[in-house]
């Protein structure tokens, strides 16, 4: 977890619950249109990769609790974790990209729908990723991975002042280099060979000499509708285009996409794909199904794309046609922190990683609410456009008034909560009853964060080693932590939504 240089630890927000008839009167708890879909009330559970699904991408009977659990505090919606739209191997994320995962998707509807007692819409994140290697040990390095040519020869010379090296045999410069202080392969290695040594190889959409990333623009419009026209039939309400944080769609939308080939430098080529992509889904699954999209107020890394950007983005994204627009915040690999050798680098762990899951360790702004006014700068340039797409926040809102008072000044339409909802996903449910202080209050400290970066099963701190005992709790592979939050046990009998 990255922190501010001097970070202050800031307290969490004092919350004044409302009564349950405050509640009922209150914006957060009236109903929206999103395109053709109405929900009931404006909370919204974002994408959350929770690492439960099976190495092959499909649904477990633990992805089924795991959404099961946050529809019992029936939110008016619950995105369900980036799920990747190709059918290569990814681990265990879910995946999309072939009709084999229709049915556990279409189970997961179910179990949506059936513990929310139908008061919860339901949208799928829908991601493309570029390949990202683990940081390797520096002698497989340089003796499997690092392509020897006359330049590096030639910087050899320059650093050492030995003209022996020009002619010298490669596994000999091979075995020299696994032993160089790092000043010297500083000087011997180019920018991305010193990357891939020390962080692991990682694609970018710049790479235009390789083919497939070449070829991205005629191969994503397709299997990113391919994977919507799935989602439909999987009995979703709805997609969410990932366009957001360290991905594929996001580096296109980056203001260091320099790609030439119409894909990227000027604004107008870089939201080109990202409009293609929509066109092409849109066109599969017709224009009445919900289709939204995630994407960065601010990328918060230098050479970025920031807010101005984004409003541009925003305005285009609304008038070709988005149902929504939720707007995120950083997440990038550029400035992300070193991993350790045999890890990969995760996209959370710098700066842009900070301003999109910020915690108390703060600046002076603290976390709470901190990228609500890149969404309401957004908002009001769609709204002049003469847009109405809803707008959703995310970030640090744990509060019945942060979000109220959000809604009431018209900075979002929508108010989103990872990890409060992650910490009690009964919350929302809770502020409906009028018994708000009952809620477990995230702390905001990035423990779930941390297990997200080990890819592990994401659990809360709070509650993974309560009430082990559970009947039916699900525990984690090391049988130390469960894995969904406890029952909320005095939950009154009319709105029991888990059965027993
Ligand atoms: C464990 C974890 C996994 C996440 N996975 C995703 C994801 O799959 N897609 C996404 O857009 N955001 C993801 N996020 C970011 C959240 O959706 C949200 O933007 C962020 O946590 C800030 O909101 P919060 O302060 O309410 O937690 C994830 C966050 C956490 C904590
Ligand atoms: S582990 Fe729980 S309390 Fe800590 S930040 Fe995550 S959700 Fe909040």
């Amino acid at each position: 977890m990255w922190r501010q240089g001097k970070p202050i630890r800031h307290s969490l927000l004092e919350a004044r619950w409302p009564t349950a008839e405050e509640a009922a009167r209150s914006r957060l708890f009236s109903p929206i249109k999103v395109g053709g879909v109405r929900l009931e009330s404006r909370t919204w559970v974002p994408a959350m990769v929770p690492w439960r699904a099976t190495e092959d991408g499909l649904v477990t009977p633990n992805v089924l609790q795991w959404y099961e659990r946050f529809a019992a505090g029936r939110p008016g919606a619950i995105v369900v974790e980036a799920t990747g739209i190709r059918d290569i191997a990814s681990g265990p994320l879910l995946r999309i990209g072939h009709d084999r995962f229709i049915p556990g998707l279409h189970q997961l509807v179910e179990t949506v729908r059936r513990a929310s007692r139908g008061h919860t819409r339901l949208f799928i994140q829908i991601i493309d990723f570029l390949a990202v290697k683990r940081r390797p040990e520096k002698d497989k390095f340089f003796a499997r991975f690092f392509a020897l040519n006359d330049h590096h020869r030639a910087a050899l010379v320059e650093a050492t002042g030995d003209a022996l090296w020009l002619a010298a045999n490669e596994s000999a410069i091979r075995r020299f280099l696994i032993d160089a202080p790092d000043d010297l392969l500083d000087s011997v290695l180019d920018e991305r060979e010193l990357e891939s040594l020390r962080y692991g190889y990682r694609e970018r959409v710049t790479d235009m000499d390789l083919p497939h990333i070449r070829e991205l623009p005629e191969v994503l419009p397709g299997i990113f509708a391919a994977a919507a026209v799935r989602a439909r039939e999987a009995g979703f309400d709805g997609v969410e285009l990932h366009y957001a944080h360290a991905y594929t769609m996001a580096s296109f939308l980056s203001a260091k996409n320099n790609r030439p080939d119409g894909y990227g430098g000027r604004r107008e080529n870089r939201v080109r794909l990202p409009r293609e992509v929509y066109r092409a889904v849109r066109e599969r699954v017709g224009a009445d199904y919900c289709v939204g999209v995630r994407f960065l107020g601010d990328e918060v890394i230098t050479g970025g794309s920031h807010l101005e950007d984004a409003v541009y983005f925003g305005t285009e994204f609304a008038r070709c046609g988005f149902d929504y627009l939720s707007v995120s915040k950083g997440g990038k690999f550029d400035d992300a922190r070193q991993p350790k050798v045999g890890h990969a680098v995760y996209p959370y762990t710098g700066p842009s990683g900070y301003e999109c899951m910020p915690t108390v360790w703060s600046d002076a702004r603290g976390p709470f609410g901190r990228n609500v006014g890149l969404a309401a700068t957004i908002r009001q340039a769609v709204r002049n456009a003469g847009c109405h797409t809803p707008i959703v926040t995310s970030g640090g809102i744990a509060t019945f008034e942060q979000a109220e008072q959000i809604l009431q000044s018209d900075e979002a339409d929508i108010v989103a909560a990872a990890r409060q909802s992650l910490a009690d996903p009964d919350w929302f449910l809770k502020i409906k009853l009028g018994r708000g202080d009952e809620i477990r209050r995230c702390e905001f400290t990035n423990y779930c964060e941390g297990l997200d970066q080990m890819h592990k099963q994401v659990t809360c701190k709070l509650w993974d080693r309560v009430q082990l005992d559970e009947p039916g709790a699900a525990m984690s592979g090391d049988a130390r932590r469960r894995l969904v939050a406890p029952r909320w046990r005095d939950t009154p009998e009319e709105e029991m939504v888990v059965e027993d």
